[in-house]
């Protein structure tokens, strides 16, 4: 039998209803990379809630609506620089850590994404 996957660990869609929900009002109230979101809050609330599901192992509903993910194409019409990434780390970072999920799964969950952030850097 093959193991669960994270999306399903860190508790499947109320976990990132929770976490997309609170990553975005930390990301919207940024002194630093607020400038940079200038559409509708709930808009890509839901669009990181639908590719975070798929991107944790979960269905892939973002696929499904919004056809392949492309990511970094898609960030390249916005001028990310490294302090951004480090900006949305730390927003991500915090929302992570208000989780209702154990110290290990916390970890395991924000590893995913340095990664991927800096994966984003085009300037
Ligand atoms: C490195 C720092 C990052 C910055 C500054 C950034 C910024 C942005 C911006 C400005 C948008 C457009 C929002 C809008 O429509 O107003 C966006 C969209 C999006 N970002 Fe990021 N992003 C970053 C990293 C990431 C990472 C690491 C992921 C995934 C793990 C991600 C996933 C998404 C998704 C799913 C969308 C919606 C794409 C769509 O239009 O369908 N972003 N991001």
């Amino acid at each position: 039998m093959s193991e669960a996957s994270l999306y399903e660990r860190i508790g499947g869609d109320a976990a990132l209803r929770q976490l997309t929900d609170r990553f975005y009002d930390l990301v919207f109230a940024h002194e630093l990379i607020s400038r940079l979101f200038k559409s509708d809050k709930d808009e890509i609330k839901e669009k990181q809630r639908l590719f975070l599901t798929q991107f944790l192992g979960g269905p892939q509903l973002y696929s499904d609506i919004h056809g392949h993910p492309m990511m970094r194409a898609r960030h390249m019409p916005h001028v990310i620089t490294e302090d951004d990434a480090v900006a949305w780390l730390q927003c991500m970072s915090q929302a992570v850590g208000e989780l209702p999920i154990s110290k290990e799964l916390k970890d395991e969950l924000f590893d995913r994404f340095p990664r991927t952030a800096f994966f984003m850097v085009n300037r």
